[in-house]
C-alpha cells in the first residue's frame, strides 16, 4: 500500500487559505460599507421590474387608490405588495394579449408569485411601521414621493436614522388630517401654512413621536 501522502497542490491550498483568511477584515469593512450605503440611503435606487408596471398609469392617470393594491398600510408594520390577483381584476379584460402583461398571465395560471424587487429595505435592525405614521396623518409622499408621478418607483429618501429622526423631532411640518394620506396633491387651504396646521394636528391628536433607542431598535 502507498503511504498517503499530501499531493503537491496541497502546499497552494494552504497558501490560498491564508490569503482568503487575511482578506477577513477587508471582506468585513465591504459588509458594513454596504450595509451603510447600497441599499438603505440610495436616493434614486429603481430596480428594473418583472413586470414593466407604472405607478404614474395606474395610481396618476387611472387615479387608483394606493390602498386598492397596498392595502395593509393602514393595518400592519408592512404594506403588503398586491397578488397577482389583484392586477387580474382588471387585466383579466384589459390588455389580455399585451407582452408586457406574460408574466402576470404566467404567475395567475402557475400560483406563482412574481418575484417583484424590492425598492425600499432597511436593516433589519431598525423597525418600522407603517400604520403608526399612515393612521397619525403622516402622508405616502413624505417618505415616497410623488409615486403617482414615477414609471419606475424609486427611493426619494435617504431612510437613514437622522431622517427618521429629523422627523420624529418636529412632525408638524408632515402632518396633514388622516383622510388625506394617499392624496398625491395635497395642499394647504388659502392662507394656511403647514407649521400652523401641522402644530394644531398635533396638538389635537396628541401627536408625540419618541426618540428614545428602544423605538426603532428592539
Ligand atoms: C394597481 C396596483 C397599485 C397601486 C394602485 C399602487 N401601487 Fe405601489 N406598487 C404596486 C406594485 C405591483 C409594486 C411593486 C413593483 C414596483 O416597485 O413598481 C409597488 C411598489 C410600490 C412601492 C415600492 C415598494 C418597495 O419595494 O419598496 C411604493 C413605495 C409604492 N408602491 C407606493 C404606492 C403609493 C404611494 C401609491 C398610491 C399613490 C401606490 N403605490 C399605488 C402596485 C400598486
Ligand atoms: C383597476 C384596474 C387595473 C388594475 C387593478 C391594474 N391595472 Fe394595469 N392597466 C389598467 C388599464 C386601464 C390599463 C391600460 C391603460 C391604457 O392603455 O390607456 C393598464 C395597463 C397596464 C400595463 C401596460 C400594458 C401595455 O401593453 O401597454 C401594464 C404592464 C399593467 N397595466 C400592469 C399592471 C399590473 C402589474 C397590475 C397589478 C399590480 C395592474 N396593472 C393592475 C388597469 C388596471
Ligand atoms: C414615515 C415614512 C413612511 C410613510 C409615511 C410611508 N412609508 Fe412606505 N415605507 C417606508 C419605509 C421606511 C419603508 C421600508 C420598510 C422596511 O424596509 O422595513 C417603506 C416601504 C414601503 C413598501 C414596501 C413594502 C414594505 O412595507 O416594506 C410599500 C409598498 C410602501 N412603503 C407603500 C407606502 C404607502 C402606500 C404609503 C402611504 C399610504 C406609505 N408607504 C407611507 C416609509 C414610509
Ligand atoms: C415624516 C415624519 C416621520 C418620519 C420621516 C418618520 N417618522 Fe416615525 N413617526 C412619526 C409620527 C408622527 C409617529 C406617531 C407618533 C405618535 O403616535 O405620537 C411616528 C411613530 C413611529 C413609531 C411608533 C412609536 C411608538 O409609539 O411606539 C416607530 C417605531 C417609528 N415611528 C419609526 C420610524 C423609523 C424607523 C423611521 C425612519 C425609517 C421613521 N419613523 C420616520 C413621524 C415620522
Ligand atoms: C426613529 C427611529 C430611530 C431611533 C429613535 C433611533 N434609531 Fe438608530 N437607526 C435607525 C435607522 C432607520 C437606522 C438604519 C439607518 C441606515 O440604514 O443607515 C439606524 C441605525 C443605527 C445604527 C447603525 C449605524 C448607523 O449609524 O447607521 C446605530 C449604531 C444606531 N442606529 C444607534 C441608535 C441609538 C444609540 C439610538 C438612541 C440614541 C438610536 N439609534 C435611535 C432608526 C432609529
Amino acid at each position: 500500500m502507498q503511504p498517503f501522502v499530501f499531493p503537491r497542490w496541497s502546499n497552494k491550498l494552504v497558501r490560498l487559505t491564508g490569503a482568503v483568511l487575511s482578506a477577513a477584515p477587508l471582506y468585513v469593512i465591504g459588509l458594513v460599507w454596504y450595509g451603510a450605503s447600497a441599499k438603505t440611503l440610495d436616493v434614486g435606487y429603481a430596480p428594473t421590474q418583472p413586470v414593466p408596471y407604472s405607478h404614474a398609469l395606474h395610481a396618476g392617470e387611472l387615479g387608483i387608490d394606493c390602498r386598492y393594491c397596498h392595502s395593509t398600510v393602514e393595518n400592519a408594520a408592512q404594506a403588503a405588495i398586491p397578488s397577482t390577483e389583484t392586477c387580474m381584476n382588471c387585466h383579466q379584460r384589459i390588455h389580455t394579449r399585451s407582452p408586457k402583461l406574460e408574466p402576470i398571465r404566467a404567475s395567475a395560471a402557475s400560483g406563482l408569485p412574481v418575484q417583484w424587487t424590492k425598492v425600499h429595505d432597511l436593516p433589519d435592525y431598525a423597525y418600522f411601521n407603517h400604520s403608526m405614521h399612515v393612521d397619525n396623518g403622516v402622508g405616502c409622499t413624505s417618505c415616497h414621493g410623488r409615486i403617482d408621478k414615477m414609471e419606475v418607483v424609486y427611493q426619494h429618501e435617504p431612510l437613514s436614522m437622522s431622517w427618521c429622526l429629523d422627523c420624529h423631532r418636529a412632525p408638524e411640518q408632515h402632518l396633514r388630517p388622516v383622510d388625506q394620506v394617499t392624496n398625491m396633491g395635497y395642499g394647504l387651504a388659502e392662507g394656511q401654512t403647514q407649521l400652523a396646521a401641522g402644530l394644531e394636528l398635533r396638538r389635537q391628536h396628541q401627536i408625540n413621536p419618541p426618540t428614545d433607542c428602544s423605538t426603532c431598535h428592539r
